[in-house]
């Protein structure tokens, strides 16, 4: 999502999704309080044979069978690897430090895995494996957060020049022109075909139409060239909607229009994976890796988005300090299950990029009030939402790092497998 304090109407849409969500979460805990204990725990086993039955899935076909994506922050002295200073790609509403966040501590972590130790991206080493090579952030504004982050990472080594086609934020096109490498951003929140219906609408966010079996083409046609597609979505699916299906109304997500069925908000977010992916399955010409980006949970406390509700906790957690709930478990095992059933098409090489569980332990990553002056109006005062950066989601990279290195194993052990077959 868009953050631009100069776009009010942006804000106020962000803020009001945010706080649908938390009005939802709240409700359903205020009238079934006694019901708390017991979906946390069923909840939390799901969740770890989630995690566990995922290994598999993640890093077969590698000597090193270690789960990346089960760990623990640990302490990091060498971080950050950048400042607001070194870095001109910083978006401003995360810039934290020049908006006078007080503390660093939160930039002092990594992530170690149980298993074994994921190194921290090495920038040089990143771009050799990235020569000649293709990434696209496809999803909402926490993609554009990552492929920040990386710009960042890699802003130790080269800057990349702005090549987008157009002058449009929501397309952005980046090469580093020693490598030959490129980053693009596609901005498609909701993965499908969407519209706006009405701007104003019950909770006056605006009411979206989306087509929630019909391709977002402005990426689906667009992801051909690239050798990795990084896709994501989440916050933007507790907005008031009304679902299509077949080019008719199925139902909405707390539209408030008679006759019309309301559904629950994993509905659509259900079916917009299951199109996303179907629509890669159906590239002919594609033949990169998507990575899937599960869904990195949001931290306000106390509260809702407008009633000071905010992230102010400044330590990570420890795993065993919190657990997946709600509709943060809702929306990962829901990407599971999609992701899972399109990896059975076998047509496309589909991973994990699993990093729900490492976001989840970060409340104190978050921009909080320091994305923005003090003064500033803007509606969403306290972002619970995007990352700071520096800060916790340049860890991403060190995933990624991982996960391209294993990638690129892969290619090296088929390679003289395809050539013996040809020899025959
Ligand atoms: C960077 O952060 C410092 C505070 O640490 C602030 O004074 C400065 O204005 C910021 N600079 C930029 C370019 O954001
Ligand atoms: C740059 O990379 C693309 C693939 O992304 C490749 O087609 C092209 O030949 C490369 N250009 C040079 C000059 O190596
Ligand atoms: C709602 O459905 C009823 C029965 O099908 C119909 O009579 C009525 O006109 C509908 N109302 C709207 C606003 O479409
Ligand atoms: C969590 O684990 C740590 C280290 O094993 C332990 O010191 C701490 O007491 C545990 N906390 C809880 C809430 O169980």
């Amino acid at each position: 999502m868009e953050l631009t304090a100069k776009n009010n109407k942006k804000i106020r849409n962000t803020v009001i999704l945010i706080g649908t969500a938390l009005i939802l979460i709240t409700v359903i805990r205020l009238n079934y309080p006694l019901l708390q204990q017991s979906p946390s725990l069923s909840s939390y086993k799901e969740y770890s044979s989630v995690v566990h039955a995922g290994r598999d899935i993640k890093l077969t076909n590698n000597q090193e069978e270690c789960d990346i994506f089960t760990g623990e922050w640990v302490r990091n002295t060498d971080a950050p690897y950048y400042t607001n200073k070194t870095c001109w790609a910083i978006h401003e509403h995360q810039n934290c430090m020049k908006y006078g966040r007080p503390d660093s501590d939160f930039l002092k972590w990594k992530w170690k895995p149980d298993g074994c130790e994921l190194p921290v991206m090495n920038p040089y080493q990143f771009l050799d494996m990235a020569r000649d090579k293709t990434i696209a952030f496809v999803g909402d504004s926490v993609g554009r957060n990552q492929m920040q982050s990386m710009i960042c990472l890699l802003s130790r080594v080269e800057y990349p020049i702005d090549v987008s086609p157009t002058t449009d934020e929501h397309f952005k096109r980046w090469t580093y022109v020693n490598y030959n490498f490129t980053l693009a951003y596609f901005w498609t929140p909701f993965l499908v075909r969407s519209d706006e219906r009405d701007s104003d609408g019950p909770t006056h966010t605006g009411i979206f139409n989306l087509y929630l079996d019909e391709f977002d083409e402005s990426w689906t046609s667009e992801i051909d060239e690239f050798d990795y597609v990084i896709l994501n979505a989440g916050h933007w699916f507790t907005r008031t909607a009304v679902y299509y299906e077949n080019r008719r109304i199925v139902g909405c997500r707390f539209c408030q229009i008679p006759n019309i069925t309301d559904l629950p908000m994993t509905y659509g977010y259900r079916r917009v994976f299951r199109t996303a992916l179907r629509a890669i399955n159906g590239r002919k010409n594609f033949n990169g890796v998507v990575f899937l980006r599960t869904f990195a949970p949001s931290h306000f406390e106390n509260g809702m988005w407008n009633e000071g509700g905010n992230c102010l906790r400044r330590r990570p957690y420890r795993s065993n300090e919190t657990i997946l709930e709600g509709l943060n478990l809702d929306f990962y095992m829901i990407q599971l299950e999609e992701f899972r059933a399109a990896q059975r098409e076998g047509k496309k090489k589909f991973r994990l990029l699993d990093t729900t569980q490492a976001m989840l332990l970060r409340p104190d990553g978050h921009p909080s009030r320091y994305g923005h002056w003090p003064e500033e109006k803007v509606t969403l005062y306290n972002d619970c939402v995007h990352w700071c950066l520096p800060g916790p989601i340049d860890s991403w990279a060190d995933f990624l790092a991982h996960m391209l290195k294993m990638e690129a194993r892969k290619t090296s052990t088929e390679r003289p497998f395809q050539r013996q077959k040809k020899m025959h």
